[in-house]
């Protein structure tokens, strides 16, 4: 067995860092004949085995052309991060583990890097001690995972054991949110039986974030959903003049800082990042800003008991006298050891190289706004963190600059609505952009969006 899968996954480091070196020099966007290629993939159900190495061949030969270079330096769509070199490796060895990690027992190793990756990310987010960290697939199941503990802890101080009762016939919680709530939050609110619309909405101002004077009164059943990163413009919703006086009306606070959250890890931030702290919840995503591969995220949360009681599974089989179990803190039961990758990251970069990360990217964001600025085009928001919204004219010269970027290949940045207005948000999220790559991009998106706006 084990010739075989080393054989295997020789051949596979070999291709991955072939696919690596080609990153920084190909187009962003895959070209005609990359996704053309594709079809040669799909042949029908085998009946007979085939080499494994000749399957990953294959893999590479004709999937790798229609990627899109999202762990590449120049990739500025949605907020999607790269993947640092050790997460990388650590995401291999974990794969060779195999460690199933939703119980101690099943894997010391697993439970044991997201015990130390959660101290470590409490006291690089400078949290309380005593959070619990859930080490999830994404932001918005860290958004369902906080909301399902928010729902616990609010019923349960009504005598109400929602886990056992359930929502029907339980004393009605509130849920405020911010006119400019991410989606994921509101998928949450939907699958913890909340729903969609039965929020109450807070106007915001031109920056997406909640107006403090707009905010109903708030008690002891409400659910107050605030975001660190508004996911168009970068903004923070002001917590230092909500959080405080929420906590003081009894009500849960949680705080969607599926990017921004990590600007915590950075000191220049505090400013905006002051008062969060004081919250009850936080979703992040490891796979965005700290440069992990997916599906990594993370939901903290400050009572340890209400997360805990909100996703325990109970069963003969499983133990029920360990002080710690990864699956205490998770939607799931059985999954892969996402703390390696985490730890790794968080090890191989220190304090201060995530803190550089941060402060790298936001540098580059910058220097992205000031340039574009410069030649003419209109920046739409304050550029506080590392998400730029830039217009090339009118709705319809923005729409084909965008076309022209992407197609162009240097770079690719995505098309969004702010305020009634189309643009293209340019989101640096990834450890690898250098001040090279800002420039040969910046030189795309200026000749573009010249080109564009001459139409
Ligand atoms: C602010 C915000 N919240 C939540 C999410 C959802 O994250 P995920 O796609 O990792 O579930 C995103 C994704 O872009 C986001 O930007």
């Amino acid at each position: 067995m084990s010739s075989k899968c080393q054989q295997t996954l020789q051949t596979g480091a070999k291709i991955a860092s072939q696919y690596l070196a080609e990153l920084s020099d190909r187009a962003v966007q895959p070209n005609e004949d990359g996704l053309n290629g594709l079809a040669a993939l799909d042949v029908d159900l085998p009946d007979l085995p085939q080499d494994s190495s000749e399957v990953l061949n294959e893999l590479h030969a004709h999937g790798s052309p229609a990627t899109i270079a999202s762990a590449g330096p120049r990739y500025f769509g949605f907020v999607i991060g790269g993947v640092v070199p050790a997460a990388l490796g650590a995401s291999v060895l974990a794969s060779a583990w195999d460690q199933n990690t939703g119980m101690q027992v099943c894997t010391p190793i697993g439970a044991k890097l997201e015990e130390i990756s959660s101290r470590w990310l409490i006291d690089l987010l400078r949290f309380d001690p005593a959070c619990g960290v859930g080490f999830v697939t994404g932001a918005t199941v860290a958004n369902f995972t906080a909301i399902c503990a928010a729902r616990h802890r609010l019923l349960a101080n009504k005598d109400w054991d929602v886990e056992q009762e359930g929502l029907f016939g339980a004393p009605p919680i509130r849920v405020v949110v911010g006119e400019q709530v991410h989606a994921s939050v509101k998928k949450a609110l939907s699958l913890s039986g909340f729903g969609r619309a039965r929020v109450e909405t807070v106007a915001v101002d031109d920056q997406g974030r909640m107006i403090p004077s707009r905010i109903p009164e708030l008690d002891d059943m409400t659910l107050l959903c605030l975001q660190a990163g508004e996911v168009n413009t970068g903004a923070f919703d002001p917590f230092t003049e909500i959080v405080g006086h929420a906590k003081e009306a009894g009500a849960w606070v949680h705080v969607d800082g599926a990017f921004g959250l990590w600007a915590r890890a950075c000191s220049e931030f505090d400013n905006k990042t002051a008062g969060l702290e004081l919250a009850d919840s936080w979703a992040a995503d490891a796979h965005k800003w700290l440069n992990v591969p997916y599906d990594s995220g993370l939901v903290i949360c400050r009572d340890r008991e209400a997360i805990v009681n909100a996703m325990t599974i109970k069963a003969p089989y499983l133990d029920d006298k360990s002080p710690y179990e990864p699956c205490w803190f998770t939607p799931e039961l059985s999954r892969r050891a996402r703390g390696t990758e985490v730890y790794a990251a968080i090890r191989s970069l220190g304090r201060s190289g995530v803190s550089d990360m941060i402060s790298r990217c936001c540098r580059h964001a910058r220097r992205f706004a000031g340039e574009l600025e410069a030649s003419g085009f209109e920046i739409l928001n304050d550029v506080v963190l590392n998400q730029v919204l830039v217009r090339f004219g009118d709705d319809q010269q923005t729409k084909r600059a965008i076309e022209l970027i992407q197609q162009d290949g240097t770079c690719w940045a995505g098309g969004t609505t702010w305020q009634g207005k189309h643009a293209m948000r340019i989101s640096v999220s990834s450890w690898a952009t250098t001040d090279e790559d800002v420039t040969a991009s910046l030189e795309a998106m200026i000749r573009c969006g010249k080109q564009a706006y001459a139409c």
